[in-house]
């Protein structure tokens, strides 16, 4: 793995028990209840290829199991893509590997993927995973890096332009299911968000410095909160250590709403802040003004959003390069997830995907 120029140290988890001797017995932890429900206690899920019966069952009844992400819309990134052997690929936001193991499966023989990825704990795990699964560091390298820094990864590479570039924004299933990275108001952590938590700061530090007035444009501008103004009275320059003291003072501010209502809010609030945290606007165009210089001539580029500031932002950055014959096509239509995905995998709904082919 490749790091990006300025390396920060890998933060430790308490949740992560150190491995045990492999002849030491252990005993299967005691749970309240059957089955385990802490991310944390879920091993069988967090051995998939150990448990692969359980592993088919937790899919089958539409959950993602815990430490895992489900590729979302493959078929349809595969045809917008088109990968063919001997290609050149980037995948900007490697996670879990899934697009890139399925394009991989595609460029080989001869051609070879550099995937990026922000997150300095679960990267190297991937990496691993993608090496046992056959992708030896002529087909497949591993790159820490935001993907704003696309460009500078390709020279560092010797590379001038690549024939596909694939980008599926925000987080994966293992960042938000994992308490500890505090992406998430459905359990309990610190309230961090960080992609890289050895970088920037975590969102208890960002809410306790705005003031009540940018807290409110924040939430209008990263996720169209209609609330924004009351919330902003309510949170901002406040001091909340975990994820449950914030969805709590989100509910407590909302009293005259209905819950449903309540809860839309809770969910706007995590992901304003989340993208704040991490830059994530400033980070996506940087990206989308770097592809054309990325891409080799008829290369082609996709991109999975899922909620309108990021669709917004890709539909505008296609059109003005198809406008000003960077791009030959680009798709008219947005691309949505199939009813049977968005069954089998309800996180796949709000998914919407776009392309564009270099000039
Ligand atoms: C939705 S997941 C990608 C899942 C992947 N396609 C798969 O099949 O497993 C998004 C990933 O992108 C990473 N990411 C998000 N923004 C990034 C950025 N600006 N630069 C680099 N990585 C980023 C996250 O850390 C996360 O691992």
């Amino acid at each position: 793995m490749t790091e990006d120029p300025s390396p920060s140290p890998e933060p430790s988890y308490g949740s992560e028990a150190s491995p045990a001797p492999e002849t030491q017995h252990r005993r299967r932890p005691r749970y309240s209840g059957k089955y385990p429900r802490k991310f944390a206690e879920k091993y069988k899920e967090h051995d998939p290829a150990r448990f692969q019966d359980t592993i088919a069952k937790v899919m089958a009844s539409g959950k993602t199991p815990a430490g895992m992400h489900r590729p979302i819309m493959v078929a349809e990134v595969l045809e917008a893509l088109a990968p063919a052997p001997g290609n050149l690929a980037a995948d900007c936001t490697l996670g879990y590997g899934g697009h890139s193991t399925e394009i991989l499966r595609r460029i080989l023989p001869g051609g070879r993927l550099l995937g990026l990825d922000a997150d300095p704990i679960e990267l190297p795990k991937t990496e691993a995973r993608l090496r046992a699964a056959g992708f030896g560091p002529e087909a497949f390298t591993a790159h820490r890096s935001n993907f704003a820094g696309l460009r500078n990864v390709l020279a560092a590479e010797g590379i001038d332009g690549v024939n596909l570039i694939f980008a599926d924004l925000g987080v994966s299933s293992m960042q938000f299911d994992e308490p500890a990275r505090g992406f998430s108001f459905k359990a309990e952590g610190p309230l961090d968000m960080r992609m890289n938590p050895g970088r920037g700061q975590p969102a208890s530090a960002l809410l306790r410095k705005l003031a009540p007035a940018q807290l409110a444009v924040m939430l209008e501008e990263n996720s169209d909160e209609p609330h924004a103004a009351i919330l902003a009275q309510a949170l901002a320059g406040q001091d909340f250590a975990t994820t449950t003291a914030l969805t709590r003072a989100i509910r407590g501010a909302l009293t005259r709403q209905s819950e449903d209502d309540r809860e839309m809010s809770v969910r706007r609030v995590f992901q304003a802040l989340r993208i704040a945290v991490n830059d994530e606007f400033s980070a996506l165009e940087t990206l989308l003004r770097s592809l054309p210089e990325c891409l080799a001539t008829g290369g082609r580029v996709a991109i999975l959003t899922f909620h309108s500031g990021e669709d917004r932002r890709v539909k505008k950055a296609f059109e003005a390069g198809l406008r000003d014959g960077l791009y030959s096509e680009i798709n008219r239509e947005v691309i949505r997830p199939s009813p049977d995905e968005r069954h089998a995998n309800p996180r796949s709904s709000p998914a919407k995907l776009r392309w564009a082919i270099r000039a």
